[in-house]
């Protein structure tokens, strides 16, 4: 029997990924990561490839993209190409834990929401830092606990609204796993969540066209796959927002370098 799809699979098929902190995050990352013109640039977990195309317009970056899933890399090709910036930025499928490259290679090694999903979240930031050039940087964007220990509730509905099973950390254990892999220099910043500005955040990444494509993909989707069905069911199901949420769920940018 085919394995039941995933949230991901469902993410790559209507080409939609995000991150918490929207466009503005990933700016903010971009520049304590000291990326621009000239720099060779990772993206780790680029899911639809928004970033790596947003990086090689706006600042002429070279970009490697890299996600576990297949479809995302597809999705994220198609996005080069009608971007115009298939001849700056490459991808590939892969797993953080295990990149295919040399060491000291890139400028800087972002992700986005991406850390919180592997086994050995240690093992790949050890990855990010070994393929980074001695003096370049490694900026995470990752979902965060401001406060704990959370309450069951609000660990239920930080797992089930991302339907991925999200882990949060700590900030603190956040900026170990940037000195766990030798990295100095560490940046912490954390940030509350913010509805209306994610909302809008999404908007602005995307774009008026973009999201009325994901809208009619999402369509298509839940009207030929029992699957995605059961899918949205199960997340309405899963019940309301916790009130206290804001107080304990939030996300971090967590920078160091090698
Ligand atoms: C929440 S999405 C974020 C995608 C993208 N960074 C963004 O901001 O839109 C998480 C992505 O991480 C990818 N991912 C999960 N585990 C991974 C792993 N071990 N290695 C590489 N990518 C992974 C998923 O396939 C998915 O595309």
């Amino acid at each position: 029997m085919d394995k039941e799809p995933t949230f991901f699979d469902f993410a790559a098929e209507v080409g939609l990924t995000k991150h918490l902190g929207g466009l503005g995050a990933t700016e903010e990352l971009i520049e304590l990561c000291h990326i621009g013109e000239g720099k060779y640039v990772l993206d780790v977990g680029c899911g639809a490839g928004v970033t790596p195309c947003f990086i090689a317009k706006r600042y002429g970056c070279r970009v490697v993209g890299v996600d576990i899933s297949e479809g995302m890399i597809e999705r994220s090709k198609e996005r080069a190409k009608r971007e115009g910036v298939a001849d700056r930025v490459e991808f590939r499928v892969a797993d953080a834990q295990d990149l295919p490259f040399e060491d000291d290679l890139f400028d800087a090694v972002i992700t986005e929401s991406v850390t919180a999903f592997p086994e050995d979240k240690q093992r790949a930031v050890n990855e990010y830092a070994r393929v980074t050039k001695p003096g370049g940087y490694i900026g995470l964007n990752e979902s965060t606990w401001l406060k704990v220990p959370p309450p069951p509730e609000v660990v239920a509905w930080a797992s089930q609204e991302v339907g991925a099973s999200v882990k949060p950390l700590t900030s603190d254990a956040w900026a170990g796993l940037l000195e766990g892999a030798a990295l100095r220099e560490v940046i912490v910043r954390t940030y509350e969540i913010n509805t209306q500005n994610e909302a809008r955040g999404v908007l602005r990444r995307y774009g008026c066209r973009g999201m009325l494509g994901v809208l009619g993909r999402i369509l298509s989707l839940y009207a030929r796959s029992p699957a995605y069905r059961r899918f949205v069911k199960e997340v309405r199901e899963g019940g309301l927002t916790p009130e206290n949420l804001d107080e304990y769920f939030g996300y971090g940018l967590y920078v160091g370098r090698k």
